[in-house]
């Protein structure tokens, strides 16, 4: 049996306990543990010292080799091309990308090293899975060293039409090298529509079924969305039913009805129009007045990143400004948090909650949309309100209520119609979900996404 190499950005590390890790390491490392193989990407570290050697470890039937980058590699590769062009690029921001030559040309070079770092360890039947945006050169890098490996890319991020791609300069040498994967792999059926545009129309590509054909090189391309594994977070949404910090949550609810959301912070979470739902709720609708708390958990997120900044003060004083008006001597309306919690904690925190509100203004997937249906109890289940531009949206609209976060008053009267949803329907939304979630769950991601690249 083939041998699986996993490449990507952040490596999960090994003492990485099953309930704090998120759902994604855990399907990647059972699939590792299975085939045997190789984890490979950076350490999270930065070295002064210009040439490090790799740190392999080895437990379980798997090797993990990571390096440290370079204070320059990182400003470049990670600070610079991921996190300030492509991110804030395949999220439709244009406003916020920085792009700057050398720091596409240090990215490259990241990808290279990464590549080599390959070369030693590689047999010629292992599978090569490519994670994310932040490698999207690597296969390209892997042909030039003569590696013919099969290698399959899968991008967690949403992929942007064409006209808002070609703002990056080197859109076109980007894209070129995606065609060096045998299979490329997007989360909607959406990302994999504007990918295709790309390529037909602007690298010459024609379209055979499922199949680019460019030149010589033919590439399966095709919608992958990531699931998770609802039953073990059913059993980790009851773990801490008896911690400290639920019962702290409790208390400070008083009975209230509680909404929860939890985003790292980024500008693409629509965190600050979230908050002004929320005040244009209680305006509109007196009833709920003291009577419903929003909880925000937001750890701080690429810090060393402009965007980062601004949308942190920007949410401070949005929620300081709301806070500021509403609050009452025993209420609080908004509890904004910037500190993270264990995943058995939130997922209890979901449980208890009467309505998730998940209201990206673009999101690859977003699992904690999933994470909180499959946390509610079936008997009592709390209600997902939904924006339309999560990838989640795709498989969960029939169960959530939609929302555009664009549309501040819209949201508030989903929110609404949330709070005062009767128990049949939250059950037959809940239920619904649930089946979906069943069955697209993680390892139907994985296992796809593997026969599709070697069948
Ligand atoms: C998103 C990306 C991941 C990334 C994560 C955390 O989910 O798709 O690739 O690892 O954010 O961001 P960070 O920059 O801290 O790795």
């Amino acid at each position: 049996m083939s041998r699986l190499i996993v490449v990507s950005n952040r490596v999960a590390s090994i003492t990485e306990g099953k309930s704090s890790a998120g759902g994604l390491v855990v399907g990647v490392l059972d699939a590792l543990r299975e085939m045997g193989g190789i984890w490979l990407g950076w350490n999270g570290e930065i070295e002064t010292e210009p040439v490090q050697l790799p740190i392999t470890h080895s437990d379980k039937n798997i090797d993990f080799v990571t390096v440290a980058l370079t204070q320059r590699e990182y400003d470049q590769y990670y600070r610079g091309f991921s996190n300030g062009v492509l991110w804030p690029t395949f999220h439709y921001r244009i406003d916020l990308s920085r792009y700057i030559r050398r720091d596409y040309t240090g990215y490259r070079a990241v990808n290279r090293r990464f590549a080599q770092l390959l070369t030693s360890s590689v047999k010629s039947d292992d599978i090569i899975w490519v994670h994310d945006y932040h490698l999207i050169p690597f296969g390209q890098a892997c042909r030039g060293l003569g590696i013919k490996n099969k290698i399959g890319f899968f991008l967690h991020i949403p992929f942007p039409s064409p006209s808002v791609l070609r703002t990056i300069p080197s859109h076109r040498e980007l894209v070129e090298s995606m065609c060096a994967y045998d299979l490329v792999g997007f989360q909607t059926q959406g990302d994999v529509q504007a990918f295709i545009d790309y390529a037909t129309r602007y690298l010459d590509a024609t379209l055979n079924g499922n199949t680019l054909k460019m030149g010589e090189r033919s590439i399966k391309v095709g919608a992958y969305p990531i699931g998770i594994q609802p039953d073990q977070i059913k059993e980790l949404s009851k773990e801490s039913r008896y911690s400290k910090p639920l019962d702290a949550l409790k208390e400070g609810l008083q009975h209230r009805k509680l909404i929860v959301s939890v985003d790292r912070l980024d500008y693409s979470k629509g965190l600050v129009e979230r908050f002004d739902a929320f005040e244009c709720l209680l305006e509109g609708s007196p009833q709920h007045r003291g009577k419903v708390t929003l909880v925000q958990i937001a750890p701080p997120s690429r810090q060393d990143v402009q965007g980062y900044r601004q949308i942190r003060r920007q949410l401070e004083s949005t929620a300081g400004r709301i806070n500021g008006k509403w609050t009452e001597l025993s209420w609080t309306p908004i509890r904004y948090m910037n500190r993270s919690y264990e995943r058995t904690l939130l997922m209890s925190f979901f449980r208890v909650s009467q309505v998730g509100l998940v209201t990206p203004l673009r999101d690859g997937m977003n699992l904690v949309a999933k994470e909180y249906v499959a946390s509610q109890p079936a008997n009592d289940p709390g209600v997902l309100v939904l924006s339309e531009f999560a990838g989640a949206a795709a498989e969960m609209q029939q169960g959530a209520l939609m929302v555009n976060p664009y549309d501040v008053q819209g949201m508030a009267d989903g929110l609404d119609r949330a709070l005062n949803m009767p128990l049949e329907e939250r059950k037959q939304r809940y239920e619904h979900m649930m089946g979906v979630l069943k069955k697209n769950n993680l390892s139907v991601w994985r296992d796809r996404f593997l026969n599709d690249l070697s069948p």
